[in-house]
């Protein structure tokens, strides 16, 4: 009798298969960079975009991490290295991390990787069984939620309350917990809000998470945005909070404190080695190791004397930016923006804005299928990109479950003053161009 070939001639009857796994189809993605080709079709249009739709300071990373990084190319430090990370940068995080956060951290509880994203997906991999829930902030940093679905798991958005200056009580927290709870994010400060939670709220979600957790339950606390807090406040920790030190994994890096994205170093802090050990694991599975030069470089930026006035410096730049543009923002009528405490955005409620210039009234117009396909937010998002050129997130990219009737943008203020105001300008002549939104949507381009 014939074998079936391995790959069987004809329409594939016998062998019915989709081309992509059940499982691609749950990956979500990160607007900030999916909306590229969205500018680059406007600029083609002939019109200047103010691109303040990525989170990327735009300062240049400190001298010194560059001339170590040449430096170390120059020695020929360019071969495969420990996949956990170069025990010299470990070290210099340990350090750093145990001083900032007054933990004793061993080295080998460090693990390092190509940036502050492939320790969520992988925190997730490694933790969760399908069926596990994932609680997470959001309005959130994207990849929180887009890879739950990915690994099985159960999403469990945690929203943040405008009028909680979003942050969250644990009050809110608390009946999001249930035996399947596995894994808790927190990010603060936070990405898209700027928010951040002081020592006594988070000794309070503390207390409700080591008494209503399942015993193995790991919070990963993102606190990538640690060195970017405004009015001279200092970072507080959650991992700080006794007890909570062996269930946390501290996650940061350096694309934000050092302005240094293209450098792609991030780490996580583990409670155990055996756990640092398994994120190695995957590491071999996925990049073998990390480009050692710029490890090296990042634990320059760790232990140069300078980096702390660098940083310092960047920040209060940020901070100035940020008072103008919220000033700017406010003076839109039907737009109203809180003052961020950290991080480099701005977040702007601008549900009147929606209302006065009738996206409400056009969302209910569309078709159910396109409805399902966008929200309020996207819709102003996608006229002021395509009609006015200014390049924004709506609040759908900062985790859409739960959503749909919050009508919030982000800026980033990691763009020049000039930029910053052009963008606003543009943003308050959309919000008036009730004439382009209503051809905007009669077009039907573009709405999602
Ligand atoms: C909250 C948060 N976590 C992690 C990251 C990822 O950082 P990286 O660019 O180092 O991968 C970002 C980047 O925007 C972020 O905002």
């Amino acid at each position: 009798m014939a074998r079936p070939g391995r790959f069987p001639s004809g329409p594939a009857t016998e062998f019915p298969m989709a081309l992509y796994s059940d499982r691609t189809r749950m990956m979500g993605t990160e607007n900030a960079f999916k909306i590229g080709p969205h500018i680059t079709r406007t600029e083609a249009s002939g019109l200047s975009v103010i691109r303040l739709n990525i989170g990327e300071p735009d300062f240049n990373a400190p001298e010194w991490v560059i001339d170590e990084v040449v430096a170390q190319l120059r020695a020929g430090n360019t071969k495969y290295c420990d996949p956990q990370g170069l025990i010299s940068l470990r070290c210099a995080i340990a350090r750093q991390v145990g001083q900032s956060r007054n933990l004793t951290i061993s080295p080998d509880q460090v693990c390092v990787f190509p940036g502050g994203k492939p320790s969520i997906a992988f925190t997730q991999q490694l933790y969760c069984n399908p069926g596990d829930e994932i609680i997470y902030p959001s309005p959130g940093f994207p990849i929180y939620e887009s890879m739950v679905r990915y690994v099985g798991a159960v999403p469990v958005p945690l929203h943040l309350e405008e009028s909680e200056d979003f942050t969250f009580s644990p009050a809110q927290l608390k009946p999001l917990i249930t035996p399947r709870t596995k894994l808790i994010i927190l990010n603060f400060p936070s990405n898209p809000t700027g928010g951040v939670a002081d020592k006594t709220q988070l000794e309070a979600i503390a207390e409700v998470i080591l008494s209503s957790c399942n015993k193995d339950v790991r919070v990963y606390s993102d606190e990538i945005y640690e060195n970017i807090i405004f009015n001279d406040q200092a970072h507080a920790s959650i991992a700080s909070v006794p007890g909570m030190e062996k269930i946390t994994l501290i996650a940061s890096g350096f694309s934000k404190s050092f302005a240094w994205t293209g450098g792609r170093i991030g780490y996580v802090v583990c409670p155990t080695i055996e756990e640092a050990l398994q994120f190695k694991t995957l590491n071999i599975n996925y990049f073998s190791s990390i480009p050692p030069y710029n490890q090296e470089g990042a634990r320059v930026a760790l232990e140069h004397p300078d980096s702390k006035g660098w940083m310092a410096n960047m920040t209060a730049a940020f901070e100035r930016r940020c008072h103008t543009v919220i000033e700017d923002l406010n003076r839109i009528k039907g737009v109203s923006c809180q003052i961020p405490k950290g991080a480099f955005y701005a977040f702007p409620n601008i549900e009147g804005l929606c209302k006065r210039l009738g996206v409400m009234d056009a969302y209910d117009s569309l078709p159910e299928d396109i409805q399902a396909k966008t929200t309020i937010s996207t819709l102003f998002q996608m006229f002021a990109l395509y009609h006015h050129g200014v390049a924004v997130l709506d609040r759908s990219s900062f985790g859409s479950i739960g959503s749909r009737n919050q009508h919030f943008l982000r800026l980033s203020l990691a763009s020049s003053r000039a930029d910053l105001q052009d963008g606003v300008a543009r943003l308050a002549a959309a919000g008036d161009d009730t004439e382009g939104f209503q051809t905007f949507i009669a077009q039907g381009s573009h709405l999602f």
